[in-house]
């Protein structure tokens, strides 16, 4: 894998192989002090972060290597109306890896056709998280030992988070998961994710109530409402506080459930929960690190390959208003068959004919 941009790209073997170097990094984090010496990564954060880009930051420092970039836009030549392909040209001229996070679909899709170097998508828009992937399948691992025959609950607002989009495609590929989809209908699943989960002949379920399906789940995966992928902030007040996991609640839980949550929190865990061993989730973003110090160790000594050359020109069929087609003028319309009939390969929405 030239790039990490949709974790659909991801095997198990993969998966498998990147897992041991994490734990062996857990284990004996010494032995890799030097691993990625004289390698330079570039972070470079179009959107707020805490946990993806200090862990990134954090990762390349404790293999040797080091870090150059930004967590506000406004500070590079963005701002004076840089496209993202030159952006990414320039800094792929410079760092050996880029790590980027942007708030358009299929950005980071769009910014690997112009990248020599290992990109990683730490995050676009509303579609896909993979990283934060990998740190949910560390947790599951280490906490559970295998991951296999679970009734996974995804919470929240599973229309504009990324992180259980990214999920449910991972976990799909393990054997015997049944998904509980908890959710108001007005942030249900997408429809591109059901397709897929339908297509895997994956076992889920649509419910709206957490306390009636808690008894049933081996992990309650809790999502924030994503405030800031609303357009009508009238529609985020009608479903902000929808789902708040309480001690309360928790006492129908099995004894063994793993409460996880991507974080940030807002307020769908009370900060009580904090203290039941149950409740995995800052262990979790700690375990982000270690399994991007393997990532990086996987990409950090790849040759440099000039991407091949993309074709200019044509205006974008998307429908998707936050598809990075809609935003950037230099990309060609892209669009691949599915169960769903003809979908945008930046952002996986359906495309509509005008
Ligand atoms: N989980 C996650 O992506 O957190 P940040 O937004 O803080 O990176």
């Amino acid at each position: 894998m030239r790039h990490l941009i949709d974790i659909n790209d991801v095997s198990v073997e993969w998966w498998n192989e990147l897992y041991s170097v994490c734990r062996d990094i857990i284990a004996h984090p010494e032995d890799y002090k030097e691993s990625c010496r004289g390698n330079v990564m570039a972070s470079l954060f179009f959107e707020p972060s805490t946990r993806t880009s200090f862990s990134f930051q954090t990762a390349m420092m404790r293999l040797g290597g080091s870090v150059f970039g930004f967590s506000d836009p406004n500070a590079s030549s963005r701002a004076k109306g840089e496209s993202l392909a030159d952006t990414i040209r320039m800094v792929a001229s410079y760092a050996d890896t880029i790590v980027m996070r942007n708030p358009r679909e299929g950005a980071a899709k769009a910014a690997s056709m112009f990248s020599e170097v290992p990109l990683i998508n730490a995050g676009d828009g509303g579609h896909m998280h993979p990283t934060q992937t990998l740190t949910d399948l560390t947790t599951i691992m280490e906490k559970r030992g295998k991951i296999e025959n679970l009734n996974v609950g995804l919470c929240g607002d599973l229309k504009n988070g990324r992180t259980v989009h990214s999920l449910a495609t991972a976990l799909s590929k393990f054997p015997k998961i049944s998904f509980y989809l908890i959710s108001p209908r007005d942030l249900a699943m997408p429809d591109y994710m059901l397709s897929f989960l339908k297509s895997r002949g994956q076992n889920y379920i649509e419910v709206t109530s957490l306390e009636s399906t808690i008894p049933q789940l081996d992990v309650l995966y809790m999502t924030r409402i994503q405030k800031e992928r609303f357009i009508d902030p009238l529609e985020y007040e009608k479903v902000k506080g929808v789902y708040i996991l309480t001690r309360n609640k928790l006492e129908r839980a099995r004894k063994d459930m793993l409460v996880m949550h991507p974080l940030p929190r807002v307020d769908e865990i009370a900060v009580d929960v904090d203290e039941d061993p149950r409740a995995v989730y800052f262990e979790q973003a700690r375990y982000g690190m270690f399994i991007r110090m393997a990532l990086l160790l996987k990409f950090c000594h790849e040759k440099r390959i000039p991407p091949p050359p993309v074709e200019i020109g044509s205006s974008s069929l998307c429908n998707n208003p936050n598809c990075i087609t809609n935003h950037e003028s230099f990309l060609p319309p892209l669009t691949h068959m599915t169960d769903m009939g003809e979908v945008c390969s930046y952002c996986d929405k359906r495309i509509i004919k005008r």
